[in-house]
């Protein structure tokens, strides 16, 4: 009887440390006791772009050559209630725009009294000035009276500005930055730059274009 006893529990000893061991085990091997977030979520996938990479800009001299002034006169009807865009138009709550690429910022011939935060910018109207302006008038010139929140989207701003720029003004855009090609010329180191520079690296078998 006592030997019966013993065997049994015996057996039931030995289950009862044989789990807790493969417990052990396994949570160890699992990690289930540690709660921390990994520090990397998942796994990153090759060539999609994340974090700052994804909002790098669009150079606005690419925007611009991609432009459609058809689209951006649509987007001035926003404009209309306060600016008229035709030659020798009227002022309203805002000043007559035509001409208005290269015109002095502040200074419409149109006897607009313009604000003094306006005033004080200085300078001419660039495609760059006009893009920092239509991003957001209050940042450009803190205290201006053009009570116009700003145009969010950096293609309706390429759009409106060669649309202005259509109307009394036609400065010459400026050149778009050659897209993702091989850094700058160095001489033989990068294959466009030769042609370029006309002198054919090796082989002087360059396609004259
Ligand atoms: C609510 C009225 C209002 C709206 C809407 C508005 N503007 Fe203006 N805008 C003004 C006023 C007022 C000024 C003069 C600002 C100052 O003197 O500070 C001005 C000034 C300007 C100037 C500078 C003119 C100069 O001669 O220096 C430009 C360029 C301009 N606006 C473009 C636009 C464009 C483009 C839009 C539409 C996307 C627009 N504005 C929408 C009221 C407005």
């Amino acid at each position: 009887m006592d030997d019966r006893f013993n065997t049994i529990a015996g057996w039931v000893l030995g289950a009862g440390i044989v789990g807790l061991g493969l417990a052990i085990v396994s949570s160890h091997y699992f990690e289930a006791d540690k709660h921390e977030r990994p520090e990397t979520m998942g796994y990153a996938v090759e060539g999609v772009a994340e974090g700052e990479g994804a909002a790098k800009e669009v150079p606005l001299a690419t925007l611009l050559a991609a432009a459609d002034p058809a689209k951006g006169e649509a987007i001035f009807a926003k404009c209309k209630s306060c600016h008229t865009i035709n030659e020798g138009g009227a002022n309203g709550i805002g000043p007559n725009l035509h001409g208005i690429v290269g015109e002095a910022v502040g200074q419409g011939a149109g006897g607009f009294a313009f604000s003094d935060a306006l005033k004080s910018v200085g300078g001419e109207w660039t495609f760059d000035k006009l893009n920092a302006w239509l991003t957001s008038p209050k940042a450009f010139a803190p205290g201006t009276k053009m009570t116009f929140a700003g145009l969010s989207k950096p293609e309706d701003r390429a759009n409106i500005i060669v649309y202005l720029n259509s109307q009394g003004s036609n400065v010459p855009l400026p050149p778009p930055p050659a897209a993702d090609e091989a850094p700058a010329a160095d001489g033989a180191a990068a294959p466009a730059a030769g042609e370029a520079t006309g002198a054919p690296a090796e082989g002087a078998e360059a396609p004259a274009t």
